[in-house]
């Protein structure tokens, strides 16, 4: 598969006034054209803080402190103001966490997508922005001829799928969402996923997918990142991350959690605390939550290393224990 965003090496710090707090660490993935890469780990881990990276909209007191981000072979890092307002929308769009109070209350929604639209220069007049205001409100299922209405008019999962709509004006090769869909109910959820998913095997852009929903994330992705304490320690095919993972955090993260099919077992949770990130230990960082761990998992930095299909960050990947 063709790489569309090269992820390498990331490390993103808040420096607050008398401290430095390192929320992304080496962070290194690929997203591959048409593909549904899911990134996944407990609240705190820094996955929202790869996806303003990713589209540079982080802001102070965040900075980039290190790395390489790709998108079709060309540097995000050395943008300039103008390369990245187009790189912003043209190239990346992003939904956002509770997205669906992003819309104006007080502009109709015809007049968001037209600024949208005119801001772009894809369209030249009011006529064409509607045309395609009308196009796009199609595509997500909602009636066109609402466009005139404001938001509070439309439902939530209504204005969360009007945002995937304004997400997708300017034809984006790769759509970054995270937690698109969290504030919304199980059902609706679901429709509006099935939704992405049509939109996105008919338009083929790829997708950075951001959600606490582990059953949801390996249902809609292709394969998927494990985040534990700013480091992605695990990537996986989605069919396998959960059924043989390779890094005890994913290992514990798949017994924390129901399983659909098959027999009834009773869930465990991980044990401690998820790591101070101002106190970072010498080692391995989730050497004092696991089961396994060892005297050199307490003192060396594991890499990410290949393991079969996956990529793990663990001295003694699973399988060795067999
Ligand atoms: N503005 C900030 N100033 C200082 N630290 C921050 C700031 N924003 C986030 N952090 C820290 O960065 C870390 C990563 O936060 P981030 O929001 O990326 O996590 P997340 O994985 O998206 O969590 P959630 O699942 O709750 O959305 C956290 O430990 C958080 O305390
Ligand atoms: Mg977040």
């Amino acid at each position: 598969m063709k790489p569309l965003l090269e992820v390498n090496n990331l490390c993103i710090d808040y420096l607050t006034a008398d401290t430095s707090v390192r929320a992304v660490n080496n962070v290194s993935f690929t997203i591959g054209e048409g593909e549904v890469f899911g990134l996944a780990g407990e609240s705190g881990c820094g996955k929202s803080t790869v996806a303003y990276g990713v589209t540079r909209l982080h802001q102070p007191p965040a900075i980039i402190s290190s790395g390489s981000i790709k998108f079709a072979g060309e540097e995000v890092l050395d943008m300039n103001k103008d390369r990245l307002q187009k790189y912003r929308w043209g190239d990346v769009s992003m939904v956002f966490q509770s997205a669906m109070n992003a819309l104006n209350p007080v502009l109709r929604v015809e007049k968001q997508f037209r600024d949208t639209l005119m801001a772009h220069k894809v369209v030249r007049n009011k006529k064409e922005a509607q045309a395609r205001t009308a196009e796009l409100l199609d595509l997500v299922g909602i009636s066109p001829s609402r466009m005139f209405d404001y938001p509070h008019q439309f439902s939530g999962g209504m204005r969360q799928r009007i945002v995937i709509a304004i997400a997708l004006a300017l034809k984006p090769k790769l759509i970054v969402m995270d937690e698109p869909t969290t504030a919304l109910d199980v059902v609706v959820q679901r429709e509006i996923l099935q939704q992405i998913h049509e939109l996105q095997k008919k338009l083929g852009f790829s997708i950075l997918f951001i959600t606490h929903d582990l059953s949801l994330m390996v249902e809609f992705s292709n394969r998927i990142g494990i985040m534990y304490a700013g480091e992605l320690v695990e990537v996986a095919p989605s069919t396998e991350i959960l059924s043989v993972p390779k890094h005890p955090y994913t290992e514990g993260l798949g017994r924390a959690f129901p399983a659909i099919h098959g027999e009834k077992t009773p869930l465990i949770g991980i044990p401690g605390t998820p790591l101070d990130l101002s106190n970072v230990p010498n080692g391995c960082r989730f050497a004092a939550r696991c089961e396994y761990a060892n005297d050199k998992c307490k003192a060396n930095v594991p890499e990410l290393i290949e393991v079969q299909s996956h990529l793990a960050r663990c001295h003694y990947p699973l399988e060795a224990k067999a």
